[in-house]
């Protein structure tokens, strides 16, 4: 159960996002987003609604054209958005960006090797990369060329890597988009089971009605907003 007080760990607020490309489309207007330590956030929407620029907006890898971000009680600019991102935010993309000529567990250390962490052979990265990879039920796959690895097994990857920096926030953009419902079930569980028992927080923007089912609030995106569409009970 969410205790009273919980720490808010990312606070949004007003979010607008118009491209131009040329002519200007407005995609955000106004949104308002409050994630808690231990609370998932699930955000459904049709295609082209906005989902995946609002994730990659509150995840810090693209800026809004106006409006408020908080993360971890700092307020998000161009100067520590970096370092912001590299200690706070774990990302499940949509699709995957691995590095395809590097091994699975390579791929799952990377955001170590970014924070300049020792990912030698036994360091205690090297050790996180192995018992994340042995999670997502990839720990004989941890040596292949991430090229060589199926849709499914890249996307579990790529939730390893998210998870590999212990960060406070994950944002996972359709992370059982090409997993069967069996392995869905098990990537939903650790998602979650990661966010409650190590009280983090989730974004996760997805299709699968179980997956957002499971999180604790639910929203739509829809003509630029966030509607609340339900909270777990
Ligand atoms: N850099 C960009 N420049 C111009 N238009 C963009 C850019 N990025 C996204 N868009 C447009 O913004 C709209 C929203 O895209 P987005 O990828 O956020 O949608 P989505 O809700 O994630 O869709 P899907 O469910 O298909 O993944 C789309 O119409 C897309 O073409
Ligand atoms: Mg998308």
């Amino acid at each position: 159960m969410k205790e009273k007080h919980s720490k808010i760990l990312l606070e949004a607020k007003d979010l607008h996002k118009t491209f131009y490309h040329p002519n200007p489309i407005t995609i955000l207007q106004g949104i308002n987003l409050e994630v808690s330590a231990g609370e998932s956030v699930a955000i459904v929407g049709r295609s082209g609604e906005g989902k995946s620029t609002l994730l990659q907006i509150l995840g810090t890898l693209e800026s809004p054209c106006s409006g408020e971000l908080r993360i971890s009680d700092q307020h998000v600019n161009g100067l520590n958005r970096a370092s912001i991102r590299n200690q706070s935010i774990g990302f499940v993309f949509q699709s995957f960006h691995l590095l395809e000529d590097y091994t699975a567990l390579e791929n799952v250390l990377m955001p170590a090797r970014i924070a300049r962490k020792s990912i030698k052979k036994g360091s205690e990265a090297e050790q996180r990369g192995l018992y994340l990879l042995e999670k997502v039920g990839l720990a004989d796959r941890a040596n292949f060329h991430t090229k060589l690895l199926s849709g499914g097994e890249k996307q579990r990857v790529a939730l390893a890597r998210a998870m590999c920096n212990d960060p406070a926030l994950i944002f996972a953009d359709e992370p059982s988009g090409n997993l069967d419902r069996q392995t869905a079930a098990i990537i939903h569980n650790i998602l979650l089971s990661f966010v409650e028992d190590h009280r983090k927080g989730l974004i996760v923007v997805t299709h699968d009605k179980e997956l957002a089912g499971l999180c604790a609030k639910q929203y739509e995106l829809a003509s630029g907003k966030l509607i609340d569409t339900g909270f777990r009970v």
